[in-house]
């Protein structure tokens, strides 16, 4: 065999290392899994929006302690609990400020839910109307 006949393999050869350093050195530019990441999320589950991200935050520290969204724990589940009230947003920000006016009041869920547990859920009285709907909000979207 020629010896000339392997400068054809040669070249390719060296055209094949000089591909791939080029493409080493191209990659991180062509990457740009970064930059169409999710932004992070403390809940590490959906995207909230403001609304049900501050809910969260006022969930974590003034209900988890005794609710979960979506399961029940001391007390029930909080994204079922709307529902239990019949839609009754007035009813239930009333319970969550003050349930003893609640049962007193009449509220047949608030009767029948305070035999729920034996130990009685704290007063949040300067909770505003908002602020509970963003904790009920964010439960929803718990699944
Ligand atoms: C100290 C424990 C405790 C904390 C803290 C607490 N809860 Fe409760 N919650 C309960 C218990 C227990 C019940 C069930 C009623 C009962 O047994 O007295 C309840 C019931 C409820 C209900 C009625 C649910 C239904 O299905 O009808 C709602 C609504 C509710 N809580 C909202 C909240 C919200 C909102 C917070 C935070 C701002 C909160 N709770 C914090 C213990 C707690």
């Amino acid at each position: 065999m020629k010896s000339a006949s392997f400068l054809p393999i040669i070249g390719l050869v060296i055209g094949m290392v000089y591909a791939s350093l080029r493409y080493q050195k191209l990659k991180p530019k062509l990457d740009l899994s970064t930059e169409i990441k999710a932004p992070a999320s403390t809940s590490g589950s959906a995207l909230l929006t403001d609304a049900q991200a501050n809910g969260e935050k006022l969930f974590k520290l003034n209900c988890a302690a005794c609710h979960k969204a979506n399961k029940a724990l001391i007390g029930p589940p909080l994204n079922a609990a709307l529902d239990e009230w019949g839609g009754d947003k007035e009813a239930m920000y009333l319970w969550v400020r003050n349930w003893p006016a609640a049962i007193e009041a009449g509220y047949p869920r608030a009767i029948e839910v305070v035999d729920y547990d034996v130990s009685a859920m704290n007063l949040f009285p300067t909770l505003t109307d908002e602020e509970i709907d963003a904790i009920f909000d964010y439960a929803s979207t718990v699944n």
